[in-house]
């Protein structure tokens, strides 16, 4: 119960007592935690899931672990999630689920991403069209069991057959070209399991000056921005320093990129 009536013989008056939600969010200390699961750890800002709570990052970037695999959904299609790059490319590998193991039995819609990702170059369109009746697409005979009978690669450019179903999906695309050659749906299948690399789009001038503060950054979702929380469990929009002046000891910007950690060049 939030308040309280209370009559008096000759007046009456409210009086209204806000108990402080037990549930309040402490932004601080929920999205200090960190998103782990299977080989992907020390996941923070901006994302969110699996023990860090709606605030902590951006609605879009909602992940979920199961049995050590990360999934993110993306226009209604699940992707698993093999790497996340949060130190200096700010980059998803994404391979989708339904594909994983399986080529022919697609479960969702075109491979089609949102405007919080964009497309890392080295990947490329590709359409694979099920079930053709002419066998004169190059295709291949599905694995028993699945939901097609037979699947061919072909550019996303090309026009479907009528007798076609198609799924659009993402591949790597190491020369750039679009040239493919798969001698086999074995050869096919790992081309699509390798997955492809996104980046993804954060404010993260906004979120480095929150951390270069002592800050843990969260995102708003009633005001779409980065928040920062502070140690004192306040929620500024900038940072937790009140004033420039008021710091003594000044914090220098977070040390990013500065890192040892070798940088893989692919
Ligand atoms: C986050 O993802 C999980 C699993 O995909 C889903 O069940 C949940 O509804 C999502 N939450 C939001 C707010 O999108
Ligand atoms: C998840 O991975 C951990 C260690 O990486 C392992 O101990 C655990 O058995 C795995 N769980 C499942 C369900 O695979
Ligand atoms: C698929 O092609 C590759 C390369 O030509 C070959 O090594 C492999 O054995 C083939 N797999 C099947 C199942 O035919
Ligand atoms: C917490 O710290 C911030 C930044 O220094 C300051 O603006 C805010 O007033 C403080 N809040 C409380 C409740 O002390
Ligand atoms: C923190 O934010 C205030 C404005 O709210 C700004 O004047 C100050 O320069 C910021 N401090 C740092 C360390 O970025």
């Amino acid at each position: 119960m939030k308040s309280w009536l209370f009559f008096s013989s000759s007046f009456a008056f409210f009086v209204f007592i806000n108990i402080p939600s037990a549930s309040s969010f402490d932004g601080y200390t929920s999205c200090s935690n960190k998103f782990n699961c299977g080989e992907i750890t020390n996941v923070g800002f901006p994302f969110w899931g699996y023990g860090r709570p709606e605030g902590c990052g951006y609605p879009e970037l909602n992940l979920t672990c199961s049995e050590n695999v990360t999934t993110i959904g993306i226009n209604g299609v699940q992707y698993r999630v093999l790497k996340i790059n949060q130190e200096a490319e700010e980059t998803l590998t994404l391979v989708r689920d339904d594909y994983y193991d399986k080529i022919c039995s697609p479960k969702f819609g075109d491979t089609k991403l949102n405007s919080n990702f964009d497309y890392v170059s080295g990947s490329v369109d590709v359409k694979l069209l099920y079930d053709c009746t002419s066998s004169s697409q190059g295709g291949f005979s599905c694995p028993k069991g699945e939901t097609y009978g037979d699947v061919a690669a072909v550019l996303a450019a090309l026009p479907v057959p009528p007798m076609c179903k198609s799924k659009v999906i993402r591949i790597q695309d190491a020369t750039g070209l679009g040239l493919f050659s798969f001698e086999n749906v074995t050869e096919l299948e790992q081309a699509v399991r390798e997955g492809f690399e996104v980046k993804y789009k954060v404010d993260s001038a906004k979120c480095d000056e929150c951390v270069g503060t002592k800050g843990v950054c969260g995102y708003d979702w009633g005001l779409s921005e980065t928040v920062c929380y502070c140690p004192n469990r306040s929620s500024e929009s900038r940072n937790c320093s009140a004033t420039a002046e008021a710091i003594n000891n000044p914090v220098l910007p977070s040390a990013k990129g500065t890192s040892s950690e070798p940088k893989q060049i692919c």
